[in-house]
């Protein structure tokens, strides 16, 4: 029973935003206020430069990572390992100590997937690298790695059935969050890297 707490504690986890600590460090702003509005490392870059967006994205990323790893290392339990995955992702995106208004959820959703398959990690790193030097488009290349996310962990993790469900799930919920950006892609005013 006790076990089922580490859901809770990462939530918890997912609601620290590193977009909103970094930027109120670097520069004492709500990055809410400011360019897309997303509390996310992409809205970092777009505001604050490069090496904001690096520090975002990186501890972003270990966020997902940790709260799934730790969930591994602690319970032989998928659903519980499913649910703190999921519980992280809803924290970063929704999250309970910024008024439930958080980023899209796309560097800590690529943690969770380092935790179950470090190489489908990287594949996704490089790929989502590979579009956006061809795009210059960063929510394409989010959309596209969270497309293909679920098929990397089908095949490259074994028994993932479960992983793969999740894996799913979190492409849904990624879709969801970027429906504007979806939107803008779709008639041509999505914003590119560079673009303020
Ligand atoms: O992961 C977020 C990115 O895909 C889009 O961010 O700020 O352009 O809406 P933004």
């Amino acid at each position: 029973m006790l076990n089922w707490l580490w859901i809770i504690v990462s939530y918890i986890i997912g609601s620290v935003s590193f977009a909103y600590i970094v930027s109120k460090l670097h520069s004492g702003i709500d990055i809410r206020n400011y360019g897309s509005g997303n509390a996310g490392a992409t809205n970092v870059h777009r505001v604050l430069g490069i090496k904001a967006f690096a520090a975002v994205s990186i501890l972003d990323i270990l966020k997902g990572y940790f709260a799934v790893a730790i969930a591994i290392s602690l319970f032989d339990n998928e659903l519980l390992i499913i649910f703190s995955a999921l519980a992280v992702i809803i924290g970063h995106n929704w999250p309970i100590f910024l008024n439930f208004k958080g980023g899209k959820g796309i560097a800590s959703t690529l943690g969770v997937i380092a935790a179950l398959s470090f190489t489908s990690f990287i594949i996704l790193v490089v790929l989502m690298a590979t579009i956006i030097y061809i795009t210059r488009y960063m929510s394409l290349a989010s959309l596209v790695a969270t497309l293909i996310a679920p098929f990397l962990i089908m095949l490259l993790v074994d028994n993932g059935a479960y992983y793969t469900v999740l894996t799913f799930i979190l492409t849904i919920l990624a879709w969801f969050t970027h429906r504007q950006n979806i939107a803008r892609l779709l008639n041509g005013q999505e914003r590119k890297i560079g673009d303020i």
